[in-house]
C-alpha cells in the first residue's frame, strides 16, 4: 500500500509569505522549512526576492539608497523583483506541482502583502503571513555580523562598511513597515515569531499542512549547539552479515564503545570538554552497549530510533534473500527508498516515525545519538538535505563519529574515525556482497566535510 503525505490528503497548496524587516532570520527560517518538507516528501521551493533583484540589478551600485522609498529608480527593480518572484512560483505550483512555495522577501507593507493575498486566492493558493519580529539590538547587529557583511550585496566591501550601510537599509524600511496585528489581520492566516520564539502569535491556521508548518517552526532555536551522530560498534550480526536482530556487540564493537567517550572529548576540543551531552540510543542491545562507557548522565531510548525492519528478511543474509525472494532483492534495488520488506519497513516509512525525533532534535542543544545504519542515513539525509534517491545508498561506516554543527545556512560536518576496524556493512546496487562503496561515498562528496585524524 502506498504511503500519502500529508499534501496529498489535503490536496491543499500553500504559500508562505515571509514578513519582516532584513536581518530577522527570514531566509534561514524559510530554507529550514523547505529542508523539512522535501525530507518529508512535499514539494516545495523558496523563491528569494534578493536573488530576482541581483539579477535585475545587479550589485555593483547598490547601497541602502537603494531601499529608500523615495527612490524611484530602487522601487522600479524592487517591484520588478517581486513580480518576477510571484510569477516564477505560480508557474512552478501548476507546472511541477508545487505544494509549499515560499516568498522570501521582506513584505514589510500591507499594500504588498494585499496584492500576494489576491494574486494568491486567484490562483486558489492558501497565503500564509510568516512574520520575525526582532526588536532586540544586539541580536540584529550578531546577525548582520553573522551573514550580512558576507552577503553577495557587499562583495569587495569592508565589514565596517557593510555593518554601517545595512544598519541604514534597515532604517529606510523602518519607515514604511507596517507589522502584522491580530487587529487590523484578524482575517489572514499567519503566525507572528517575536524575538526568536519568545512570543508566538497564531491567527488562523487552518490546514493541516499549516500547523504542521507553525509546529515545526515554533521549536526552532538559534542557539549553538552540535549534533553527534554514530552508528553502534560492529555487532555480532554484522560479522556474520546478517540484517536486523537484537545481537550484542562484537570484541571490536566493544572496543569502539569504550574509545567512544575519547572521540567526542576530541571532537569538543579542550575548550569545551566539560560540555554537557544528552544521549539517544534506540531500544536495542547494539546501541545501548555502545552508549554505555560514556560518561553522560542523561541518557534516552527511543523505539523511533530501531533500525529498519526487515520483516520476513530479519536475521537473513543479502545472499540469503537474494536466493529465497529475488524478486524482492530486485525490486528493494530499483527503489530502495520505497521498497518496503514483506511485514516490515521502507526508509519512507523510517522517515515518517523520525519526524517526532526531528521536531525534537530542533528543541534540543547538543545531543549524541547512537544508531543504526539506515535510520542514521535518514537522519543525516534531513540534515544535509540528500535527496530521497541517494540518501538509502549513502556510505556511513562503523566506528566513525559524526559531528554536525549547524550555521546560519549551512550545517559543517566533521568525521572522526576510530582506529578499530570494522567489517563493511555496505552493499552496492545489484550484487548481495558487502564492501566498500566503489563509486564516489555520497557523504564525503558534500561540500564542508572535514575528516578529522584517525583517533
Ligand atoms: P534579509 O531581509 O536581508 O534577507 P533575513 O530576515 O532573511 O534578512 P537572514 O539572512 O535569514 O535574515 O538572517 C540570518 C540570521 O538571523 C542568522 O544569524 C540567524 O541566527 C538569525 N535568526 C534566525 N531566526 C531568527 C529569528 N526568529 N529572529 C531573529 N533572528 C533570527
Ligand atoms: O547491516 C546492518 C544494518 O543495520 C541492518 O540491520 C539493516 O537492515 C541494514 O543495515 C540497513 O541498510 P540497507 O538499507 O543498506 O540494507
Amino acid at each position: 500500500m502506498p504511503v500519502y503525505s500529508i499534501s496529498h490528503v489535503e490536496n491543499v497548496r500553500v504559500c508562505v509569505v515571509m514578513v519582516g524587516l532584513p536581518a530577522r532570520g527570514k531566509s534561514l527560517i524559510a530554507q529550514k522549512i523547505v529542508r523539512y518538507l522535501s525530507w518529508l516528501s512535499i514539494n516545495s521551493k523558496c523563491f528569494n526576492v534578493g536573488n530576482y533583484r541581483r539579477q535585475l540589478a545587479g550589485t555593483e551600485d547598490i547601497n541602502a539608497a537603494f531601499f529608500d522609498s523615495n527612490n524611484a529608480e530602487g522601487l522600479k527593480y524592487r517591484r520588478e523583483a517581486i513580480d518576477n518572484a510571484v510569477t516564477d512560483m505560480m508557474k512552478w505550483f501548476s507546472d511541477e506541482n508545487g505544494v509549499v512555495g515560499i516568498l522570501d522577501a521582506t513584505n514589510s507593507t500591507r499594500e504588498r502583502r494585499d496584492r500576494i493575498l489576491k494574486l494568491c486566492r486567484e490562483n486558489l493558493i492558501e497565503p500564509m503571513f510568516l512574520e520575525s519580529f526582532c526588536d532586540d539590538d544586539e541580536l540584529i547587529l550578531q546577525n548582520i555580523l553573522d551573514v550580512k557583511t558576507t552577503s553577495p550585496d557587499y562583495v569587495d566591501k569592508d565589514n565596517e562598511f557593510a555593518t554601517q550601510d545595512f544598519l541604514q537599509r534597515i532604517k529606510f524600511y523602518e519607515e514604511i513597515y507596517e507589522t502584522m496585528d491580530q487587529a487590523t489581520d484578524s482575517d489572514l492566516t499567519f503566525i507572528k515569531l517575536v524575538n526568536v520564539n519568545s512570543q508566538i502569535i497564531l491567527n488562523r491556521i487552518e490546514s493541516y499542512l499549516e500547523s504542521r508548518i507553525v509546529y515545526y517552526v515554533m521549536n526552532l532555536h538559534i542557539k549553538p549547539r552540535c549534533i553527534w551522530l554514530s552508528r553502534h560498534g560492529e555487532s555480532e550480526y554484522n560479522l556474520t552479515g546478517q540484517i536486523g536482530g537484537d545481537s550484542n556487540l562484537s570484541d571490536r564493537g566493544m572496543r569502539y564503545a569504550k574509545k567512544l567517550p575519547d572521540l567526542v572529548l576530541k571532537s569538543l576540543g579542550e575548550e569545551n570538554k566539560h560540555t554537557n551531552l544528552t544521549v539517544w540510543t534506540s531500544t536495542l542491545k547494539r546501541t545501548q552497549q555502545t552508549a554505555s562507557f560514556l560518561p553522560y548522565k542523561k541518557k534516552l531510548q527511543w523505539k523511533a530510533l530501531d533500525e529498519l525492519d526487515a520483516g520476513e528478511c530479519d536475521g537473513m543474509t543479502y545472499e540469503e534473500i537474494e536466493n529465497k525472494f529475488p524478486e524482492d532483492f530486485k525490486a528493494r534495488d530499483d527503489d530502495k527508498y520505497e521498497y518496503r520488506y514483506k511485514g516490515g519497513e521502507s526508509y519512507r516509512d523510517i522517515v515518517i516515525r523520525l519526524e517526532p525525533i526531528i521536531m525534537e532534535l530542533e528543541r534540543q542543544e547538543n545531543i549524541l545519538i547512537i544508531t543504526h545504519q539506515a535510520v542514521l542515513r535518514c537522519l543525516y539525509a534531513y540534515f544535509m538535505n540528500v535527496p530521497q534517491e541517494e540518501s538509502p545508498w549513502m556510505s556511513i561506516p562503523l566506528h566513525t563519529l559524526i559531528k554536525l554543527e549547524p550555521r546560519a545556512y549551512s550545517t559543517l560536518v566533521s568525521r572522526i574515525k576510530a582506529d578499530i576496524p570494522a567489517v563493511s556493512t555496505y552493499k552496492e546496487k545489484g550484487t548481495s556482497q558487502l564492501g566498500e562503496a566503489s563509486g564516489p561515498n555520497i557523504s564525503k562528496s558534500r561540500d564542508l566535510i572535514k575528516d578529522s585524524d584517525v583517533v
